[in-house]
């Protein structure tokens, strides 16, 4: 069976899909699925939508790849785009998320450099997750991910989720940079508190640190605002971004601010980085999500989300709490999600889970009311059993 030839490094339901429309995914004999995976946060306006096949027709047509040894309107569109959205000054384009945070750990380290030779240390937190390259990795502050990798990167210190205190004792003059994610997703969809990303911006600021928002997941709409750092009120220096930026084409940014203007020629690179195709189709997905009626409905919708879950779930045994904002939200359970998984598999409903107890809901930024209502009503059936 050539499914054993791939690498087992996911475990997948045995159901090939071949198509996918909006919100709904079909198998090979047009069973149709539900999906509030989205590509896991991926795809901001659902699968195929016209404005990303379009965008990907008309470009296809026109110019595919030429590497950054040259210009292209398309990239050159997309920067201004993004840049005028942001309050940054340089983007360099990647196509993953991974590939963002390395290059935003480039960009830590050098910076450090410039002011000396010992301040190379990076601060991340427990319960991260940067990506799975061995320097995003360094920075993933959970064991299970790193554990069979060691050595690691060196010069890095984990702190701990929401602990001034600790920060405060973790970071120095030798720091270059904090990295971190705003919501917590991979590790069960943990939000960050104010006060904390307010202080780790002070702490950032009096060490002449770099603060870095990884917005892989929580960027792009994710959360109600175009970048989730609107949403949180602290600027940070560096901003990574990837999965919703593509709309499920591959495209990956990592933005910077003057004080983070440290890349020179030759520092960094990335052939398919930006590439024209990934580019006219970034600029389509993130001209829609960027719309504040599309940001408005992003809020609304997840707001209903968490409310029904909350109103149907009270006094179950399983049920703790949702978190998170927006359409990044965790159904948090006092039972292991797998088993909820795999029976909402069963209804033809797809979710993921975060972490053991945690279920993800990150469908598509424009699923309909109708849809949400269909695939809560399967999963609160399923908790209610
Ligand atoms: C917050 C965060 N950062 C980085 C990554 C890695 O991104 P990619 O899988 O595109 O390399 C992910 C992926 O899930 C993520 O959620």
């Amino acid at each position: 069976m050539i499914k054993n030839k791939l690498m087992k490094t996911y475990a997948r339901p045995d159901v090939i899909f071949e198509k996918g429309d909006g919100s709904y995914l079909y198998d090979k004999d047009q069973n149709a699925y539900l999906d509030f995976v989205a590509g896991v946060a991926v795809n901001a306006l659902g699968h195929c939508s016209p404005v990303v096949t379009e965008a990907i027709e008309k470009q296809s047509k026109q110019l595919i790849h030429l590497s950054n040894l040259f210009w292209t309107d398309a990239q050159l569109d997309l920067a201004e785009f993004l840049i005028n959205e942001s309050n940054h000054e340089e983007v360099f384009f990647v196509n993953s998320g991974t590939e963002a945070i390395e290059t935003a750990i480039k960009i830590a380290r050098k910076y450090g450099k410039g002011a000396n030779e010992n301040k190379g240390d990076i601060l991340y937190l427990e319960n991260s997750f940067h990506g799975r390259t061995v320097g995003a990795l360094s920075l993933t502050g959970q064991l299970k991910y790193q554990a069979d990798f060691m050595p690691l990167m060196g010069k890095v210190k984990m702190g701990k989720v929401n602990s001034i205190a600790d920060l405060e004792s973790k970071i120095s003059e030798n720091t270059c940079a904090l990295f971190l994610e705003p919501i917590q997703a991979e590790g069960g969809v943990v939000s960050l508190n104010s006060e904390f990303i307010k202080a780790a911006r002070s702490l950032c600021d009096k060490y002449e640190a770099l603060l870095v928002f990884d917005e892989v997941q929580c960027g792009i709409g994710r959360i109600g605002t175009f970048y989730a750092y609107e949403s949180i009120g602290v600027i940070p220096d560096i901003l990574c971004l990837a999965k919703g930026l593509g709309g499920g084409f591959p495209i990956g940014a990592v933005l910077a601010n003057k004080k983070a203007n440290v890349l020179e020629l030759g520092d960094h690179g990335c052939t398919f980085g930006g590439s024209p195709l990934a580019c006219a189709t970034s600029h389509a997905v993130v001209s829609v999500v960027k719309e504040q009626r599309f940001l408005d409905s992003v809020k609304e919708k997840g707001k209903y989300i968490k409310d029904k879950l909350e109103a149907a779930l009270e006094g179950n045994n399983s049920f703790k709490s949702v978190e998170g904002k927006g359409m990044l939200l965790g159904l948090h359970l006092n039972i292991e999600a797998k088993a909820i998984v795999e029976a909402a598999f069963k209804e033809k409903l797809l979710i993921i889970r975060a972490g053991e107890k945690v279920i993800r809901i990150v469908p598509a930024l424009n699923i309909s009311n109708n849809e949400i209502d269909k695939g809560l009503d399967i999963l609160i059936k399923i908790l209610r059993k």
